[in-house]
């Protein structure tokens, strides 16, 4: 994908409303004119996460983090800037135009649109049709307790194959490519078209945004292979994206719960028992995507593993899932990762019709840890009583812990191997230092992964601190903007980057929105958002106005203090060489700044020329 430009960035700031955006994640309490609640960011039971409607700035006391909107999804999506601009475009409905490379917008548009297309008439198909396939499928699906109520919520469909959907998609106006494109159909040798999806009742996949990207198709009873997935196409990468994930978001998002199971039915079912948290992978075993997907809405996950031999297969498996995630250098970021296996070979959709939604609730709660899941089925392959076996168990374990050897979380879990295996801590530690690090699992690369630039830390006085106040006060309320140019004049901005803000806002003048604005002084002063995202104004409930008379003041004795401190100096150091004239000049000069900071404590009105005048 290409280039976003400014302009487009620009109008995709403006029409992107803070709190509303921040509201969809989170609960947020009006309090004056700002808005609170839980910081998304660090785990926290009193909001310390604050977002100002004025400034359309948010920031957290707790952790530190701020920014504006698009610092936000960069935040809780993990996702660069340019993902950001993108996801907030759609989500505002505006078209971006992408400079260079990749597929054109309006040809993704296409894709999605021949999705939405099939998926439609496969539905169609599945809930209307006399034909004996549709027939056979509906009465398949509602013998497993999919009744028309649930084909309908889930769109599911028939595919009668045969050539059928690409006659309707040619109808509609999509072109050979675009079908081709979208794996909805397949060229034959001869150059003619067939659909992909024959006799198969039809699982649409959605994206995030609610598009259609895919299908999964599964046979109607038994017959091989189960399932036949779309192809990774422009608009869909299986390993990156997650059958019911657009239903879950909300539901992960106030839970703080992902459950992912391996079916497209267990999905369907557990939602249909009201458990909306649920998702599946596509075929596929969890991928960092997934996972990086799945941490933009949840704090924990839970991987349900089929209790069939698969299953088990998969669940021994499950410690190459540990991975960054769970060290310590990644801890804000951390995704707590539990599994359970499903019992009696059972898969979730079984087990929940058997035992219903409560039985569920408590396989979920019996979750544990991933690490100490995998620890635990590595140790049960062998019998602990003998000595030469409770070795190969302790290798074994201590290999499920190589990712993770340098981190705390190596330490917690050495102790709990030393206790079950009973050894002691310094054997199981050297079991694991002497672990090598497993091979690099093959992993699709990451689009447009970036290294992150380390944050600017920003270390502030009680000066800069009320500069910052006065700066952002000034962006949120338009008429006040005026005052930008005076404090320049006065000199009391105290760094460049302060003085480079207040030139800026000068400039803005009153008729521009704070969105504008945070755009011009990101532009000029890269940083300055998640600076001012920080500002406490606000949180009292003073006028804007004597804010800023209170502020200036502050400011104003800020920098007497200075000047009054460089003259003193002067004088310390140089009185006995400098000539007289000057000596006197220097005292007067100090003597004059005393006094008018004596006023200025005193509560009287230091005139703006004063500090002019001298600076
Ligand atoms: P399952 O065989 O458990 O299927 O495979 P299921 O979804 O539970 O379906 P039912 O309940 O038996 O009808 C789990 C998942 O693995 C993928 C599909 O995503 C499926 O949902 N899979 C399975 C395939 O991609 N291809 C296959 O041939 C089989
Ligand atoms: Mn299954």
């Amino acid at each position: 994908m290409g280039r976003i430009s400014d302009v487009d960035v620009q109008r995709v700031r403006e029409a992107t409303d803070l709190v509303s955006l921040i509201s969809e994640r989170i609960v947020l309490k009006p309090k004056g004119r700002l808005f609170w609640g839980l910081c998304p960011f660090h785990g926290e039971k009193t909001p310390s996460f604050k977002v100002d409607p004025g400034t359309q700035l948010w920031h957290c006391f707790g952790c530190g983090k701020g920014g504006d909107a698009f610092g936000f999804v960069i935040e809780s999506d993990k996702v660069d800037f340019p993902d950001a601009v993108r996801l907030l475009a759609d989500r505002a409905n505006i078209d971006i135009v992408e400079e260079s490379g990749g597929a054109p917008r309006g040809r993704k548009e296409r894709l999605f649109a021949a999705c939405e297309e099939a998926a439609n008439y496969y539905h169609k198909t599945l809930t209307s049709s006399r034909d004996a396939g549709p027939k056979t499928a509906r009465d398949y699906l509602s013998k497993r307790g999919f009744g028309s109520e649930v084909a309908k919520g889930w769109r599911l469909g028939y595919a009668p194959g045969r050539g059928v959907l690409v006659r309707h998609l040619t109808e509609q106006g999509f072109s050979a490519d675009e079908m081709v494109d979208a794996n909805l159909a397949l060229r034959t040798d001869g150059g003619q078209l067939r659909d992909r999806f024959y006799e198969r009742i039809m699982f649409p996949i959605v994206d995030l945004q609610g598009r259609y990207i895919a299908f999964g198709g599964r046979v109607v009873e038994k017959g091989e292979p189960k399932y036949l997935n779309t192809n990774d196409t422009p608009v869909f990468r299986k390993s990156a994206n997650m059958y019911g994930i657009d239903r879950a978001k909300a539901s992960i998002t106030s839970t703080g719960d992902a459950i992912v199971v391996e079916g497209y039915t267990d999905v369907i079912a557990l939602h249909e028992e009201g458990i909306t948290n649920a998702v599946a992978t596509l075929g596929t075993a969890l991928t960092q995507q997934h996972l990086k997907l799945l941490g933009r809405f949840a704090r924990r996950i839970i991987y349900l593993f089929d209790g069939d031999e698969a299953g088990m297969r998969a669940a021994d498996r499950a410690a190459e899932f540990v991975d960054v995630y769970s060290t310590e250098a990644h801890r804000e970021h951390r995704l707590e990762l539990n599994a359970a296996v499903v019992p009696d070979g059972q898969d979730p959709a079984d087990f929940v019709k058997a035992r219903g939604k409560q039985g569920l609730v408590e396989l979920v709660g019996e979750a544990v840890p991933l690490l100490r899941f995998s620890i635990d089925r590595r140790l049960a392959r062998w019998d602990l009583e003998r000595p030469e076996e409770r070795a190969r168990a302790l290798k074994e374990a201590a290999e499920v812990l190589a990712p993770v050897k340098d981190s705390l979380l190596a330490d917690d879990y050495a102790n709990y191997i030393a206790s079950r295996l009973f050894a002691d801590f310094a054997t199981v530690r050297r079991a694991i230092s002497s672990t090598r690090p497993q091979p690099a699992r093959a992993e699709v690369p990451e689009e447009g992964g970036q290294a992150e630039t380390p944050k600017r830390v920003v270390q502030h006085t009680p000066r800069t601190r009320a500069e910052l106040e006065l700066l952002s006060l000034l962006v949120a309320e338009a008429r006040l903007r005026g005052r930008a140019r005076k404090l320049l004049a006065m000199g009391l901005l105290s760094s460049a980057e302060h003085q480079a803000m207040a030139e800026v806002l000068s400039e803005a003048g009153e008729a521009a929105g704070a969105s504008e604005i945070n755009g011009a002084l990101e532009k000029r002063v890269p940083g300055a958002i998640e600076e001012l995202a920080g500002a406490r104004f606000g949180e009292s409930s003073a006028e804007a106005d004597a804010l800023a008379d209170g502020l200036t003041r502050r400011l104003k004795e800020f920098e007497l203090e200075r000047r009054i401190a460089v003259g003193k100096a002067a004088l310390d150091q140089g009185a006995p060489a400098t000539d007289a004239m000057d000596y006197n000049a220097v005292f007067r000069e100090v003597s004059t700044l005393q006094r008018t900071l004596d006023a200025l404590r005193r509560g009287e009105d230091v005139p703006d020329q004063e500090l002019e005048a001298r600076n």
